[in-house]
């Protein structure tokens, strides 16, 4: 029997429910991408509070510290996944800190800082961490965890005045039809569909690049529309679940380790070129990994070399709602029968 795909883009999802999200009830905009949202507070803040620069994880996704540098300059501390707790940093009242829920694995801000803090919950956007912040503004992309083809979200857990809503811009709107079209196209392929896949591919990765390349942008109407629908608890919950059984499963996996946070089930080879045969090898079988981040083109200076070490190491295996503990305890036992063979 042909084993399903596993991983890479979220498809379309016919599930409907209720959100249940920390920005719901509340006052929150709606932005193109995570950027976009994260760009529009930037412009606002150096505009209405004198921002003058922002910090950064050094282990970071160096797409989005582009973004950022087209605001403010910019510099990394130290943090990393698997760090317990960032670095101390210096940094006063006209600095903005991201800090950051790096693999949905932290439970609440480690910073002590007389900065701005804005959080990026985009691992892990309705976490109990994200219920409670007590940060100045938080941010979180949405099509990370929720089968949206775009889409951020920008709310403030202080109640603190933020910018206004903007217009969906034509380049954002032909970038997230794009990838909605992948996401349909997708779904029909996975259900046994007469559809090519390097059609969907095609637009999902044309998709995916122009996003939040452009001027600043609001939502498309799409996911505008269907957020308000999309189950978010129990996805949480499912997403879990399936981490939890993709770790009982793995157990013990000489030169493997897993790194904390259940964003993805993510393995951390002793050594890189394991990682890059173990990818190869899942890819084979039609499991479709993902690396977060590659640290190979920094965008910022200062990234400790333990941390592109890192960066070389890690691969995530997707554990979202697609999927059923069943499905990764599958998952778990391809990556033992790859990683243990000579
Ligand atoms: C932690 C984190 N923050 C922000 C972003 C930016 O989100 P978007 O791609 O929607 O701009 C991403 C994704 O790239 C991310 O992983």
């Amino acid at each position: 029997l042909n084993a399903p795909e596993h991983g890479s883009d979220l498809h379309l999802a016919l599930d409907t429910g209720v959100l249940e999200a920390p920005w719901c009830g509340q006052p929150h905009t709606l932005w193109g991408s995570g950027r976009d949202a994260m760009r529009a507070l930037l412009a606002w803040g150096r505009e209405h509070h004198g921002w003058r620069r922002a910090l950064v994880p050094s282990f970071f996704c160096q797409d989005v510290v582009v973004a950022i540098a087209r605001e403010l300059p910019l510099v990394a501390y130290d943090d990393a996944p698997g760090q317990p707790a960032p670095a101390a940093v210096e940094a006063d009242e006209r600095d903005v800190v991201f800090v950051v829920n790096l693999h949905g694995a932290r439970t609440s801000n480690p910073m002590e800082t007389r900065a701005v803090v804005v959080e990026d919950h985009t691992h892990d956007p309705v976490s109990p961490w994200a219920f409670a912040s007590d940060a100045d503004w938080a941010v979180a992309s949405l099509r990370k965890t929720l089968p949206l083809p775009d889409g951020g979200v920008l709310w403030s857990p202080r109640r603190r005045p933020s910018p206004p809503a903007a217009a969906v811009t034509s380049a954002h709107a032909a970038a997230a039809a794009d990838r909605l079209a992948a996401m349909i196209l997708k779904r029909l392929y996975l259900d046994g569909g007469t559809i090519v896949k390097d059609d969907f591919r095609r637009l999902a990765v044309a998709g995916e690049h122009a996003i939040a390349l452009g001027d600043i942008s609001g939502i498309c109407d799409f996911s505008a529309a269907r957020l308000a629908s999309l189950p978010s608890r129990a996805w949480r919950e499912a997403r879990l679940r399936n981490h939890a059984a993709f770790v009982a499963a793995l157990g013990e996996l000489d030169g493997v380790a897993m790194l904390p946070g259940a964003f993805a089930a993510t393995l951390v080879f002793e050594r890189a070129e394991d990682r890059e045969r173990v990818r190869a090898a899942l890819v084979e079988q039609r499991i479709y990994p993902a690396v977060l981040w590659s640290l190979e083109t920094p965008a910022v200076s200062g990234i400790p070399v333990e941390h592109v070490e890192l960066s070389r190491r890690v691969l995530s295996l997707h554990c979202d709602f697609r999927y059923t503990p069943d499905d990764l305890r599958r998952v778990a036992q391809a990556v033992r029968r790859v990683t243990e063979r000579p």
